[in-house]
């Protein structure tokens, strides 16, 4: 099977976890789901299997996007994506909230299921019930003709080859990648301009060299995850572009180093978690060079001020330790600021002796309610 053949790569490949391993295949994960997808004549990206042509798309009034744990919060991340460059009300909602609360379905909302495994049972019961309602799903899938992806109006496959760790690494970055190139189809036939169209074309193709770019500040990041390790909670704050990626590198922090994590959109600190700063908790901030970057200053300046320490990943060298990514588009950072995130929660779990790839209390894909 594909999963043999795997593990046998692996273990030839001499890594000590299937986590690591599928962190460091991101480059390649990126290029595949980026292959034959670009078109740098019209700067817009062609998705041939999304059974949506150009008419239906303008009629698109508001995007839905439904799945569970980091497909949902890869979802948060898309769901910007669509807005920002399609101008599309866009969302995300866990699939399972969605499902029991009687949704309304819109024949002018374009649904959209994210599922790395294509079969949790949450996320498929979502479709099944968007279906039953006359929605318009499309599934946004790495595992080829699961239940999810027959279940769906169209899709596109995220091509990021077997994951293997429960704590999904690429396929949230290629889903990622994915709504990017959704969101530029998007908009192009909204109303993106070809300039910015190619703006973002460009910004994906530099994608897989700048996480290589990434990767190779493992050893320093595993340095401070040693430390951090230490710490029994941390704050995890992000504004805007930088919220999914917060949410989702406390989720990580959580499910494989024990760690309690907790996120916070970076605004809302002062309405209530800034009471728990102290020297005992750290807080990770995410801070990329964009029209927010004074806003989150401030808030570094904030949790200092309280004498919590603070990581910070970003563009520039600010807080008490940072972690500095090469800058693509700002509309794209999002995509590159959640790896240093991977290797930290990776190396924290490490230090602290945990089942890296098979954390306690979970399952790769849940497929029973
Ligand atoms: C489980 C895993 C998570 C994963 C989620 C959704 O809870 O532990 O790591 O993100 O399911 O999985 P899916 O296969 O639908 O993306």
């Amino acid at each position: 099977s594909l999963i043999e053949a795997e593990e046998a790569a692996y273990d030839a490949e001499g890594y000590t976890h299937f986590m690591r391993k599928e962190i460091h295949e991101q480059p390649a994960a990126v290029e595949r789901a980026l292959r034959g997808r670009l078109d740098l004549r019209f700067h817009t990206a062609h998705l041939g299997g999304l059974n949506l042509d150009p008419r239906e798309a303008r009629e698109i009034r508001r995007v839905k996007i439904l799945g569970c744990g980091s497909a949902y919060y890869a979802g948060q991340v898309g769901a910007q994506l669509i807005e920002e460059l399609a101008r599309i009300p866009a969302d995300a909602e866990p699939a399972s909230e969605f499902r029991y609360r009687n949704p309304v379905v819109e024949a002018d909302t374009l649904y959209v299921a994210v599922s790395q495994s294509g079969e949790t049972y949450d996320t498929l019961a979502a479709v099944q019930e968007l279906k039953r309602k006359g929605g318009r799903v499309l599934g946004v899938v790495n595992a080829v003709g699961s239940a999810i992806a027959r279940e769906c109006d169209g899709g596109v496959y995220l091509h990021a080859g077997p994951e293997i760790a429960v704590a999904s690494t690429k396929a949230y970055t290629s889903t990622a990648v994915v709504f990017a190139l959704l969101a530029l189809h998007l908009g192009r036939i909204h109303d993106l301009s070809p300039a910015d169209g190619r703006r973002i074309a460009e910004g994906l193709r530099a994608l897989p060299a700048q996480i290589e770019e990434i990767l190779k500040q493992e050893d320093r990041i595993a340095e401070l995850a040693r430390e951090y390790a230490a710490y029994r909670s941390m704050l995890f704050v992000g504004r805007v572009r930088g919220r999914p990626v917060a949410r989702e590198g406390a989720q990580k922090l959580k499910e494989v180093s024990y760690v309690h994590a907790e996120a916070y959109p970076a605004s809302e600190l002062k309405h209530g978690p800034l009471a728990l700063v102290s020297p005992e908790l750290p807080a990770v901030a995410v801070v990329p060079d964009d029209e927010l970057l004074d806003k989150n200053l401030s808030t570094i300046g904030e949790i200092r001020a309280r004498r919590g320490r603070v990581l910070t990943v970003g563009h520039r060298e600010t807080g008490d330790d940072a972690i500095v990514v090469p800058k693509n588009e700002p509309e794209l950072d999002p995509i590159l600021l959640s790896i240093p995130l991977q290797l930290l929660a990776y190396h924290a779990a490490v230090a602290l002796g945990h089942d890296v790839d098979k954390p306690r209390n979970l399952a790769k894909s849940v497929t029973v309610e």
